[in-house]
């Protein structure tokens, strides 16, 4: 199998799709599934889906299509679901609570185990199952537990001083939800930026299209 630092970047932004919808697969009873019903369900084609699994040595058998479970654990094996990274938050507002509560860090290979922020009124206060803690508190405990990775749900303004700071302090990634492109200057640091703007950005785009043309068309 190829190491992961080989494998382009388009198909490792795929694998986590490859990885959800064998899931659902999964827990919807089928054992197997050929690339051409898998390419229907995902909307890609099936040279594609070949082409992807290839890259990792090809999981499917001639006239029989992908072993479901087995192609699931093969691909959750290279995305690391299985690890557990310790990860720790940085800002309790809104956003930071939401994603806290609602995104389940331990079936992706991350274990969410301190929350952080510079607000004293929010110290101690319940976030699931994790009580947040002030910022005073952060380079003590990063020293004692060793973080891996970073959630940043602050202010663009601080996000690079933070980010600095938990480099620091021994963090090697941060998924970044603050809209501030964090990757300028962390060649061996890992960085996901998560703008939801971006997605709804594209939604738009393919609205316009769609209507521009129905507009077009009218107008011949
Ligand atoms: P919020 O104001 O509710 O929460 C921000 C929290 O960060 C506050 O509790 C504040 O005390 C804390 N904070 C600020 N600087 C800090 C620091 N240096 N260290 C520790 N804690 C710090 O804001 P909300 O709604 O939670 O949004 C957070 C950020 O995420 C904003 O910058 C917002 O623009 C961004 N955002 C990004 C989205 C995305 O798709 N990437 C979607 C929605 C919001």
């Amino acid at each position: 199998m190829s190491k992961n630092g080989s494998i382009s970047a388009s198909v490792i932004k795929r694998l986590p799709r490859y990885y959800r919808f064998l899931g659902e697969l999964k827990a919807q009873g089928v054992n197997r599934i050929s690339s051409r019903e898998l390419s229907q369900r995902m909307r890609l084609t099936a040279s594609q889906i070949r082409q992807d699994l290839n890259c990792f040595g090809g999981f499917g058998q001639q006239g029989y299509g992908y072993h479901v479970d087995e192609l699931r654990h093969e691909i959750g094996k290279i995305l690391g679901v299985d690890r557990k990274f310790s990860t720790i938050m940085i800002g309790a507002g809104n956003l930071g609570r939401a994603i806290a509560t609602h995104i389940n860090f331990d079936t992706r290979g991350c274990q969410l185990e301190a929350i952080f922020d510079s607000n004293p009124a929010l110290a101690g206060l319940k976030v699931g199952d994790l009580e947040v803690k002030p910022s005073e508190e952060l380079a003590e405990y990063c020293k004692k537990n060793n973080p891996v990775v970073a959630v940043l749900c602050i202010p663009k303004a601080s996000t690079q001083d933070t980010a600095d700071t938990l480099v620091s302090l021994g963090v090697k990634a941060f998924w970044n939800f603050s809209h501030y492109d964090l990757s300028i200057g962390y060649d061996d640091i890992i960085v996901e930026n998560v703008h939801l703007g971006d997605s709804l950005l594209t939604l738009t785009y393919g609205v316009n299209v769609l209507l521009n043309d129905g507009e077009d068309a009218e107008n011949e």
